[in-house]
């Protein structure tokens, strides 16, 4: 009866144990499942360093497949109600997909040029020239210090996004 007893509860610990590591091997698995994958997570979200940025000199980088133009003006470019300011520094913030049928402006010489048809934006992201109906995109951001999390939704983003550029 002992020996039966003993066996019993043995058996019983050890089924409770299995399923315990079952349910938990479960859970971790529906969890990894639920989860984006990295390259999702990584594609949300894009850091730019600006306080290395030289003035006159944007630079492009890529956000959920789209080009972001950021541009640390010079002093002698205009200012505009749409520069993100840092410190004395202005910076321009741009989805670069010109805003006439969505080419790339390429940087000639403190002017975006668009090869498409011919239109402009100044170093504000303002169109100046040809087709393009309105400015450059402001893309969301958030600004931790001197970088810049494109795809958050800060403070900064929510003051300029209905500037004009
Ligand atoms: Fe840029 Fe037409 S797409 S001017």
């Amino acid at each position: 009866m002992s020996n039966n007893t003993n066996r019993r509860d043995f058996l019983g610990f050890s089924f409770a144990a299995v399923a315990a590591v079952g349910g938990a091997a479960s859970l971790v698995g529906m969890k990894q499942a639920w989860d984006p994958l990295p390259s999702v997570l990584a594609g949300g979200f894009t850091d730019v360093e600006v306080s290395t940025l030289k003035p006159g000199n944007p630079i492009t980088v890529k956000w959920r497949g789209k080009p972001v133009f950021v541009l640390k003006k010079t002093a002698q470019m205009d200012k505009s109600d749409r520069d993100l300011v840092i410190g004395t520094d202005r910076f321009t913030i741009a989805i670069g997909l010109c805003t006439h049928l969505g080419c790339i402006p390429a940087w000639k010489t403190d002017v975006w040029k668009c090869a498409c048809h011919g239109g402009e934006f100044n170093a504000s992201g303002k169109e100046t020239f040809g087709p393009p109906p309105k400015p450059l995109e402001l893309p969301p951001f958030s600004l931790k210090g001197t970088k810049l999390v494109l795809g958050e939704t800060g403070p900064e983003y929510e003051k300029l996004k209905n500037a004009k550029a």
